[in-house]
């Protein structure tokens, strides 16, 4: 069994008829950093929430560690698994104190005093908030409030965090900030990310991205592969990384990703015209 599993889930809001996801069968490795991309109202949010329960399949069944995100009566132990961090940093301060903060969802979840200050000395060390621990979250940055958020989430020991758009509010320097800490956690930790991110060079560093449109999973796969469907990445209403947009431009058809990427095909475009005496 996978980590996170899909089982033809369809899910509606009671308010409206419309179908947000429809029969969206899925499952995620432990490990996975998996980036979600898809238009306005494609379904994203609904999709991580009912990863942790927020909201609940229609029909069909979400799993994750094999607890069914449905049943109330292990909702702790999925809590305990699923961190979210959202998009508005200010929106997830519960404490006037940083490390007060980051200690609120362990205690939640019972855990011990000693336990809890370990936890939280730890998880604010590995986003680098540690040295602010004593300040109010309320007079930091974005990027900062939302590594705190994130530590806020390492403290309870999560398996997976769940980031939905949780960059869309910062500066370049803080979504720096957030994307390499989440790297980190990925590749050291192994802790599974899903990714919600209407930023295309944010999707080239998960090592899986899935579109959504239309209710269901429209492309599944490396970046590199989804991103060199060119027509329906356009179609669905999105964009491909810059690189590979400017290299289309130069007649260069292959999915480029990234600067370095990028340079080095130029660099060789530039030679040859150098060699052939244009
Ligand atoms: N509480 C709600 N009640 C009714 N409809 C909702 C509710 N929340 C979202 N929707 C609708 O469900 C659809 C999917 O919404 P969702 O928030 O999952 O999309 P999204 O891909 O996260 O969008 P965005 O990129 O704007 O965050 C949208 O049409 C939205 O209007
Ligand atoms: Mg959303």
């Amino acid at each position: 069994m996978s980590f996170i599993e899909f089982k033809n889930v369809s899910f509606n809001y009671d308010e409206s008829e419309k179908i947000i996801l429809n029969n969206i069968s899925a499952s995620f490795e432990k490990g996975d950093f998996v980036a979600v991309l898809g238009h306005n109202g494609s379904g994203k949010s609904t999709f991580a929430k009912l990863i942790n329960g927020l909201l609940i399949a229609k029909s069909g069944c979400v799993t994750v560690d094999g607890i069914d995100a449905s049943d109330e009566n292990t909702r702790i132990d999925l809590l305990q698994r699923v961190g979210m961090v959202f998009q508005n940093p200010d929106n997830q301060i519960v404490a006037s104190i940083v490390e007060e903060d980051v200690a609120f969802g362990p205690e939640n979840l019972g855990v011990q005093p000693e336990e809890i200050r370990k936890r939280v000395d730890k998880a604010l060390k590995t986003v680098g908030m540690y040295e602010y621990r004593k300040k109010s979250p309320h007079n930091l940055s974005g990027g900062q409030k939302q590594r705190v958020a994130i530590a806020g989430i390492l403290a309870m020991n999560p398996q997976c965090i769940i980031m939905d758009e949780a960059t869309a509010m910062l500066d370049p320097k803080g979504r720096e900030e957030v994307m390499s800490s989440v790297k980190e956690l990925n590749e050291q930790l192994g802790i599974t990310i899903i990714y919600i991110t209407h930023f295309m060079e944010e999707a080239t560093l998960a090592k899986r991205v899935i579109v959504l449109d239309d209710g269901g999973i429209k492309l599944d796969g490396t970046p590199k592969s989804v991103f060199s469907h060119y027509d329906t990445i356009k179609e669905v209403g999105l964009d491909v990384p810059q690189p590979y947009e400017l290299m289309r431009k130069l007649g260069v058809n292959e999915c480029v990703l990234n600067a370095d990427e990028c340079a080095s095909i130029l660099e060789g475009l530039i030679e040859n015209n150098v060699d052939s005496g244009n």
